[in-house]
């Protein structure tokens, strides 16, 4: 007990220190790949960006923990047929979204659900996951993949019992937590520090906030264009405010009611998150049903096809117009965001 506080403090003071002294270190070499000489990962908060939800309370992040965490991502074992992994839907070069071809994604037997599959980064962030909210807290994310009839579909105690019997996740469990006892606690501890650490932040966008780099005249007059038009909710550094909202996109055949599916309040049908706008360069097609292939169309219905559905958010009651050479200039902006020292860092990959 008293080393696991003598630990707890240690790793608390290293945070802080982290937080106080290092983010600008950290800020110049976001993706460098930390030593495992220590054994501790530092939790990676980018200089000027808000302090995250979750921060890996009771869940320190080390070497080990976060290598489990990233061979358990790419694990097909942990669903039903074993043919499918988190890795399947969230690919690293498509940011680890879906990819242009799955406008749904396809779990075990090939079922396909009704929603696009959300890219994954800098997920400490958001204190709500998934389009409705569904989920709110880091580490309870696994569960619902897994558990899914349309994704993984295989029951809690028989992902813990198929790993139990490997000799290989006995070893990866005691390196990561001292023992082989192996239980879904830790499993999803270990997803939590896999998944905590993929922060992107190393975008065009970023350099020239730190001064390394400089906007084009386009870039920078749709800068201008964002900051009207869409900063309210895609509010930086984030570009995103973490709120629901309904923006007002025709309602789709599966009349989805997002938000309202978690709540059952009707002030929060057709609500869905506001998802971030880093790497749109690497995750389309875009909205929760993927309707959308290219930026120009997400533009396009912004100006021109915002459906005055119930809940409408207020922003949108208004027209926004934009002209063609600010929607051109909006795309080189949001072109800016993509990172792709992110979608290539060999530290998030599969483990061969
Ligand atoms: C069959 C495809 C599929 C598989 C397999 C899958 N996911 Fe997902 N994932 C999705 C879709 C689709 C969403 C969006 C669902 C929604 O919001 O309703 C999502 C959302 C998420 C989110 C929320 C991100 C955010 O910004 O809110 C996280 C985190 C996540 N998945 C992690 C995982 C992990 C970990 C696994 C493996 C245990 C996994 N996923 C397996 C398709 C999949
Ligand atoms: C009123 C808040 C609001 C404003 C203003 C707004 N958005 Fe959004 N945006 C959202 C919400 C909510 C979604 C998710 C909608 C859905 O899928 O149902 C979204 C989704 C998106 C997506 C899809 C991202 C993905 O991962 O699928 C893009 C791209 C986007 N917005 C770009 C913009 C741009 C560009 C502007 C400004 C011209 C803008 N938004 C203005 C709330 C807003």
């Amino acid at each position: 007990m008293r080393t696991k506080i003598i630990y707890f403090l240690l790793f608390s003071l290293i945070f802080i220190f982290s937080c106080k002294k290092d983010t600008k270190k950290i800020n110049e070499t976001p993706q460098s790949e930390p030593t495992p000489t220590t054994n501790i990962y530092l939790p990676i908060v980018p200089q000027g960006w808000p302090a995250p939800s979750y921060m890996f309370q009771n869940n320190p992040v080390t070497y080990d923990g976060f290598t489990l965490g990233r061979y358990l991502f790419y694990e097909p074992l942990l669903s039903l047929d074993t043919t499918v992994a988190c890795g399947s839907c969230h690919e690293q070069t498509f940011a680890f979204s879906n990819g242009p071809s799955h406008t749904f994604s396809h779990g075990v037997n090939d079922v396909i659900g009704k929603r696009n599959s959300l890219a994954l980064f800098n997920l400490t962030w958001p204190n709500q996951l998934m389009w409705d909210g569904a989920v709110n807290n880091l580490e309870n994310q696994a569960i619902t993949p897994i558990t899914n009839p349309v994704e993984m579909n295989l029951n809690l105690g028989t992902a813990v019992s198929r790993l139990s019997y490997s000799t290989k996740y006995k070893t990866l469990f005691k390196k990561a937590f001292g023992d082989t006892l192996i239980n879904s606690q830790r499993m999803l501890r270990a997803f939590a520090q896999f998944m905590g650490l993929m922060v992107s932040n190393n975008s065009k966008y970023d350099k020239v906030k730190a001064g390394q780099d400089v906007f084009t005249l386009s870039e920078n007059n749709g800068y201008a264009v964002f900051t009207t038009n869409c900063a309210g909710c895609h509010t930086e550094p984030l570009f995103s405010d973490y709120t629901f909202r309904n923006k007002g996109l025709p309602i789709n055949a599966y009349q989805d009611s997002g938000r309202y599916n978690i709540t059952q309040n009707t002030a929060d049908i057709y609500k869905f998150k506001v998802p971030t706008l880093r790497n749109l360069g690497f995750t389309a097609p875009y909205m929760h049903d993927g309707r959308f292939q290219t930026l120009s169309e997400v533009i396009d219905f912004f100006t021109n096809g915002v459906a005055n559905t119930q809940n409408l958010d207020p922003f949108m009651v208004t027209p926004h117009p934009i002209t063609i050479q600010q929607k051109s200039d909006l795309i080189s902006f949001l072109n800016t965001l993509n990172d792709y020292s992110f979608t290539t860092n060999p530290r998030f990959s599969e483990i061969h």
